[in-house]
């Protein structure tokens, strides 16, 4: 029986080249909605996230981001800012980071994990208050090549147990 949420998670893949085309607003739309509606520890939602469009923005975005570049040549962005005072709130903004990636995925848009906590630079251009970080950038757009969709993994046996730690699960 065919299930989509597992295709998805199955076929998706870290995309960094884009085609130079729009993303639909209301495929963006769904992308934050999808953010929005990711559960977090105690509800507590202390996240805030940032729709970036504007071409010259994106530019400079990728610009601040080291393991990111290619976020220039991106159709837009999601700054992934987090509460600092909260203590799970990276674990709560990496669940809403894949809610996204997968979202766009199954509107066939690629995206990506991009950078790492500690972006002062982010939060000052993009005018976020001193409470927050950002803990990553997603880049969206459709990707540029064709994606194969072969995942490079460590053979399933050696990450996961049948009951206890080492009895063999395949
Ligand atoms: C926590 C985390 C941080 C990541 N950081 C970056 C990053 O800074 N830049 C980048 O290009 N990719 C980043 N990635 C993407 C991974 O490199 C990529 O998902 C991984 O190599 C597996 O490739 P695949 O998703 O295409 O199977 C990150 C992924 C995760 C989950």
């Amino acid at each position: 029986m065919a299930n989509e949420v597992y295709e998805a998670v199955r076929t998706v893949m870290a995309v960094r080249e884009y085609q130079d085309r729009e993303v639909p607003e209301g495929v963006l739309r769904r992308v934050v909605e999808a953010a929005h509606l990711t559960a977090s520890a105690s509800n507590a939602q202390p996240w805030h996230f940032i729709l970036v469009r504007e071409r010259e923005a994106l530019r400079k975005l990728g610009a601040l981001i080291r393991t990111g570049g290619y976020t220039a040549g991106a159709a837009a962005a999601i700054i992934v800012a987090y509460e600092k005072k909260n203590q799970l709130a990276v674990s709560d903004c990496s669940r809403a980071i894949q809610s996204m990636i997968l979202t766009a995925w199954g509107d066939g848009v690629g995206s990506n994990w991009a950078g790492w906590v500690g972006m002062e630079n982010v939060c000052r251009e993009f005018g976020l208050p001193d409470s927050y970080d950002v803990l990553a950038v997603v880049p969206l757009g459709y990707p540029k090549r064709k994606i194969i969709g072969k995942k490079r993994r460590k053979p399933i046996g050696e990450v996961v147990s049948a009951e206890r730690f080492g009895t063999p699960f395949a």
